[in-house]
């Protein structure tokens, strides 16, 4: 257990200090980094262990009979136990390493998707989707011309689940849902998203970049076919992302990319696969970054995704009462469950401006699509700000925020 969660508290300053890069200071003001749900900042037990994998551990994987070797393909195996463990999936062999959350989406768009999906066959994603849980369907529209259906929100953010049942018909042949929106924050209620689908045997992929870092994620319980994420979300590396898939789906689905690690056997006319997951880590894997991925997990399940989740919420339930208080400022998503997101905009000023002022402050926000651009045609703009908050944020940095808005806000009036 981490030493800032110990006797049931949480202490933010402790936590603070493992991360290097909080401290420092961006035109002469303190950091506020509040750009998390793009990507969250390492911790030093992270930063060491990519250090140490690669000064005294580090050879190729799989291939090698030295003990460089071996021991670069224990960290990178052991890597991946972390992960299906992380899921709670039942068999390390359903854990595919990828390059982040959008490879292995179209991992399976590729593949599995492809397969299945002929003319006028339906995919059900929702209207919050990333742009990544959305173009490789799109590709299945425009080569095989699949029908791309929509599962609404409410004006509020909330997810409709009723009006999500109604979508579903004897053509649907994939769900593609997130977990968490990263732009609404509203929480999917996926459970029972799978059950409704699979008792229409639809199988489910759930998009849980955002819902992985905020949310407990039990594969087995939410019984999905297919979860998605990714590590630099996770303060875990950049280049690195996991795809678990239920087994018998992976057996069954076809390669993605071709190469060395992923073949059996290879002639001059034939070829033959590997098994799961080997299948689909085609050529040299990213194996420090999924040595560095298992750091981070090890590092979130010190201090228990409950507390962090704890810490978090209490932050963006305080950011939404401060930014209520500016007259101008308007929340996007209320969803009655929500995660530690806040997206908003300032009447009459661009995003792209607000962000820019309140960067001179110290204070790092995400302004513009967020790769959300369906879901902000639903609410009628064409970009937003957003605030993500991360274990280490502190209240005083929802005040600096508050600060910084009302200062822009002058700014435009
Ligand atoms: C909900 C959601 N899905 C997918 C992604 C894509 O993640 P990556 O760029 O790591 O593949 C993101 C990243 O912002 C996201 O927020």
């Amino acid at each position: 257990m981490h030493p800032a969660v110990k006797n049931g508290s949480y202490d933010v300053a402790r936590v603070r200090e493992d991360f290097p890069i909080l401290s420092m200071q961006v035109y002469g003001k303190p950091l506020v980094y509040l750009d998390n749900a793009a990507s969250a900042q390492k911790p030093k037990a992270v930063l060491d262990r990519l250090h140490e994998a690669y000064t005294s551990e580090y050879g190729n994987v799989h291939r090698g009979l030295h003990y460089l070797a071996n021991t670069a393909t224990e960290a990178y195996e052991g890597a991946r136990e972390k992960v299906r463990a992380f899921l709670n999936a039942e068999r390390a062999e359903e854990i595919v390493f990828t390059r982040n959350a959008t490879e292995a989406i179209n991992l399976v768009a590729y593949t599995f998707g492809r397969e299945r999906i002929e003319e006028g066959d339906e995919i059900v994603l929702s209207i919050m989707e990333h742009h990544s849980n959305i173009v490789p369907w799109h590709f299945l529209r425009e080569r095989h011309g699949a029908v791309i259906k929509w599962a609404p929100v409410d004006d509020e953010g909330n997810f409709l689940l009723d009006e999500f049942e109604k979508l579903l018909s004897p053509r649907t042949k994939m769900v593609a849902i997130t977990h968490m929106s990263n732009m609404l924050g509203t929480v999917v209620p996926i459970k029972e998203v799978v059950r409704l689908a699979h008792a229409r045997d639809i199988p489910v992929l759930v998009d849980g970049a955002q819902g992985a870092v905020h949310l407990d994620v039990d594969v087995r319980d939410l019984d999905c076919d297919f979860y998605v994420f990714t590590g630099h979300k996770l303060y875990g590396p950049t280049g690195i992302g996991a795809l678990y898939g239920k087994y018998a789906h992976l057996a069954a689905m076809r390669p993605f990319n071709g190469g060395g690690e992923m073949i059996r056997e290879v002639f001059q006319d034939r070829v033959t696969y590997g098994d799961p997951p080997h299948k689909f880590e085609a050529g040299t894997p990213a194996i420090v970054q999924a040595i560095g991925f298992g750091a981070a997990i090890d590092y979130v399940n010190s201090i228990g995704k409950a507390r962090m989740r704890a810490h978090e919420q209490s932050l963006a339930r305080y950011a939404h009462e401060r930014l209520r208080e500016i007259n101008s400022l308007r929340i996007f998503g209320n969803a009655e469950d929500k995660g530690a997101i806040v997206s908003f905009e300032i009447k009459g000023a661009h995003p792209h401006d607000v962000a820019t002022i309140i960067d001179r402050a110290g204070v790092a926000v995400r302004a513009g699509t967020h790769c959300v651009m369906p879901l902000l045609a639903r609410f009628g703009v064409t970009a937003t700000c957003r605030a993500s908050f991360a274990l280490y944020n502190t209240q005083a940095e929802v005040d600096s925020l508050a600060q910084a808005l009302n200062k822009a806000q002058d700014f435009f009036a």
